[in-house]
């Protein structure tokens, strides 16, 4: 299968007495071009599988494969393209996006951090990045602080655009936004979806989110999936009397 595949994970978090497994057994796969949610309530191990698909925590078992290449295992150059093949973007830009750089700074960074790239194409492609994220291009002048929350979630989508991935982990990427402005950043996750046929695991507590954007849907509950299925059919017979919860607490909500 090409895209990701999540392989009996299991990602132990803190240590010593306080060690917790927060990931436990979890199969999960976003094959190339398609859109996941991952929903399940506060504390159910989203944000940690997240960041064990990127690399960023080791898992104790399982494996995290791309294309069929296990990423747990690879060290060196092979290691550096699988993590650029996956990026994450977190929940609230304020705290990922360094406040000293201008926009314009931040992207060219990122678009060359595999790259090489002389000054004017530098430029045409941060003016690119932001078109893509559909932000006016005289905010590369920018610093984040004079953004706002949704200008800057484009701006973290811009930066994790910027390295050319196949796969976007977008964690919680609407929580620190007003409602008036998660719909805009959720369509225009659409809109790259369908302008680039880049994969998206979109991870939100919220049903109603993932509702909006995902062709598969994952239910997590206690660092497991339970239950997992084509969006539109898992929201019309869930399975489970938890995901039935979330549908009922995003009707309601
Ligand atoms: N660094 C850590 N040290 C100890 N425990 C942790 C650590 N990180 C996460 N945990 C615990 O692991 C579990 C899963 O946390 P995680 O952040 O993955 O959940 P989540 O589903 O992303 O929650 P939320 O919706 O609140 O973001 C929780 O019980 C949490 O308290
Ligand atoms: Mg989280």
């Amino acid at each position: 299968m090409s895209g990701l595949a999540v392989r009996g994970l299991r990602v132990q978090v803190g240590s010593g007495r306080n060690a917790h497994v927060a990931v436990d057994g979890v199969d999960l796969d976003v094959p190339a071009g398609t859109v996941v949610g991952l929903v399940g309530e506060s504390g159910s191990g989203k944000s940690t599988l997240a960041r064990a698909t990127v690399g960023l925590v080791a898992p104790v078992a399982g494996r995290i494969e791309y294309d069929g290449e296990d990423f747990a295992g690879a060290r060196g150059r092979r290691l550096r393209r699988l993590r650029r093949r996956v990026q994450l973007v977190f929940q609230d830009p304020r705290a990922s996006l360094d406040p000293r750089m201008t926009v314009g700074e931040t992207l060219a960074e990122a678009a060359t951090a595999h790259r090489r790239l002389g000054r004017a194409a530098r430029a045409a492609e941060v003016r690119r990045l932001l078109e893509q994220v559909q932000l006016d291009p005289a905010h590369a002048a920018s610093r984040p602080a004079s953004l706002s929350g949704g200008q800057r979630q484009r701006v973290s989508l811009a930066r994790a655009l910027a390295v050319r991935p196949d796969l976007i982990v977008a964690d919680e990427p609407t929580a620190a936004l007003d409602v008036s402005v998660q719909g805009a950043v959720l369509n225009l996750l659409r809109d790259l979806r369908e302008q680039s046929g880049l994969s998206l695991l979109v991870i939100s507590h919220d049903m109603a989110i993932v509702r909006y954007v995902s062709d598969r849907v994952a239910v997590m509950r206690g660092g497991r999936i339970v239950e997992e299925g084509e969006a539109a059919a898992l929201m019309a017979s869930p399975r489970n009397d938890y995901t039935r919860l979330l549908l009922d607490a995003a009707a309601g909500g």
